[in-house]
């Protein structure tokens, strides 16, 4: 089986390839003025790089897969390390947007929220983008194209165990045109399923508190409840 991260980063960086100019413009606000240097654990391609860039943020990115730390390297500043131990030196602040932290378990967050203590000092921010409690079953579709290869996308949360933690995600990439053309790639993903009541405990008891959630779906990215739910909130955080 192919693995998205690693054999298929070339799959990965033309179906994630979304428009992310107003993402740009909220994540450059939330993170506030003086903000210039900024970390993003789990960079993958680097799809972030060049639209922070351009609003005059430099992102730094690491990744442990050595096919996307090439790849955002022609974006931008990339390493190849693990998100739960690293040292890069201080930032401004931090962004991780799509799902990228329920890859890791819950000691493995905990394990990643003390390196990003050290790589933040106190009042800076972290945006991070993770589902809570995503609708199961509904699966998100779309279409990407871009330098010749087509590919139709799918991706559904299929199942949750709550008394494990644990909920698996169902990728499909059909690639309609191009190098890859008339090849599907399914993968199942084993992700950490959280709640607002674990995920509020496993902050607490880090260097962050958990200021705001938004709603990373709905024009505008409105600020939610604590307890809301949904596949693409932002969560606030900030270094105590
Ligand atoms: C969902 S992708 C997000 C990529 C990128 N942030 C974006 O917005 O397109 C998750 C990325 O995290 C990386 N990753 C997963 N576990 C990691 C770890 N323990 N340390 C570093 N990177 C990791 C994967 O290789 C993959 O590139």
């Amino acid at each position: 089986m192919s693995d998205l991260y690693t054999d298929l980063a070339d799959v990965y960086d033309v179906v994630f390839d979304w428009d992310v100019e107003s993402e740009a413009d909220w994540l450059v606000e939330r993170l506030g003025a003086g903000c210039r240097r900024v970390l993003e654990p789990g960079c993958g391609p680097g799809r972030m790089f060049e639209p922070l860039a351009r609003r005059g943020v430099e992102v730094t990115g690491i990744d442990n897969s050595p096919a996307m730390v090439e790849l955002a390297r022609t974006r931008g500043r990339a390493e190849l390390a693990d998100m739960t131990d690293f040292d890069l030196g201080v930032f401004d602040g931090a962004i991780c947007p799509i799902n990228t932290l329920g890859h890791l378990s819950r000691g493995q967050l905990t394990a990643h929220l003390v390196a990003m203590s050290h790589a933040l000092p106190s009042g800076a921010r972290y945006l991070v983008q993770l589902g809570i409690g995503a609708e199961l079953g509904r699966a998100s579709r779309w279409d990407a194209e871009r330098d010749g290869m087509h590919v139709r996308a799918t991706w559904t949360v299929e199942s949750r165990d709550a008394a494990a933690a644990t909920e698996l995600h169902h990728s499909k990439f059909e690639v309609l045109s191009g190098p890859r053309a008339g090849r599907t790639y399914e993968q199942v993903h084993r992700m950490t399923y959280w709640t607002s009541v674990t995920w509020a405990a496993r902050i607490a008891d880090s260097a962050f508190e958990w200021a705001a959630v938004y709603d990373g779906a709905a024009p505008g990215r409105p600020q939610l409840a604590f307890d809301a739910t949904g596949g693409l909130l932002w969560h606030e955080l900030v270094r105590r």
